[in-house]
């Protein structure tokens, strides 16, 4: 993402304007900002996921490897290999936890046979699930707790080998626990990948992230390294928001 320069909108009405900025790769990126400040509009579209929202509207562009996300030769199912997503809500596919894991693999034929299985114990270990779900591989997903559930997507989304991970609100579902455990293994997976994560948990974007952009009214209103953000704000809403006294 060596460059974003996007203004997005709803049927007419304008969401985000001038959104201009570089994200550094290997890099955790926070998206803080009040409900309804264009968080979810600003990531969706970073794996072109509101393309077919009716009423989207867009100009501008996203370069990544310099190369526009809405390129020509841009193919989407690659496009989403190299930019995976994971939701607030846990989205398990209907089939088995084995198959949840390397359902990607296999669409893009990264492996087979079993190597499947090598790929899945591999994600399920680096995620801290292996030991609860190695006995019933073969089992229905939405058994597990929410938790599990949520760490079992990011399984998923880690099998494809993306280059950058976009995370809305991944732990606003869960218990403190859990959500330490994902904090934790996010910090791990920098270098290697690029991640931007949406938040409402301000404690959590300043744990995690090396970089914070705050969303407000249509704005990117500051972009910065996430101490210096929160410690020493350069723009008045921004210390608002993130000293808790914006509404
Ligand atoms: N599919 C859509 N059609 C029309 N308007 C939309 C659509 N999706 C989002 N919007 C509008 O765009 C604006 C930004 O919404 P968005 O979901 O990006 O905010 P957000 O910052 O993620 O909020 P939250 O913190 O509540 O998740 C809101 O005014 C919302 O109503
Ligand atoms: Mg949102």
């Amino acid at each position: 993402m060596q460059s974003i320069d996007l203004n997005l909108g709803f049927s007419g009405r304008t969401v985000l304007a001038d959104i201009n900025v570089s994200l550094k790769r290997g890099s955790i990126t926070a998206l803080i900002g009040p409900t309804g400040s264009g968080k979810s509009t600003f990531l969706r579209t970073l794996n072109r996921m509101n393309d077919r929202v009716p009423g989207f509207t867009r100009t501008g562009e996203v370069l990544f490897d310099d190369v526009s996300l809405w390129g020509q030769n841009v193919d989407l199912l690659t496009l989403r290999r190299r930019i995976g997503m994971l939701f607030q809500r846990p989205n398990p596919f209907p089939m088995s936890i084995k198959d949840n894991v390397v359902s990607g693999v296999k669409a893009h034929r990264i492996a087979k046979g079993k190597q499947l299985d090598v790929v899945c114990e591999r994600r399920l270990t680096e995620v801290g699930l292996w030991d609860a779900v190695k006995d019933r591989l073969n089992d229905s997903p939405f058994r597990l707790s929410g938790g599990q559930q949520q760490l079992l997507c990011l399984a998923r989304a880690l099998a494809v080998g993306p280059e950058v991970l976009l995370l809305d609100e991944p732990t606003s579902s869960l218990d403190p626990v859990t959500t330490e455990a994902i904090e934790a293994l996010l910090k791990t997976l920098t270098p290697a990948l690029t991640l931007i994560v949406v938040t409402h948990n301000l404690g959590q974007a300043m744990r995690v992230s090396h970089n914070t952009i705050f969303l407000y009214q249509g704005k990117l209103t500051e972009y910065g390294p996430t101490d210096e953000l929160f410690n020493s704000p350069k723009h008045p809403d921004t210390e608002r928001y993130v000293t808790g006294r914006m509404g």
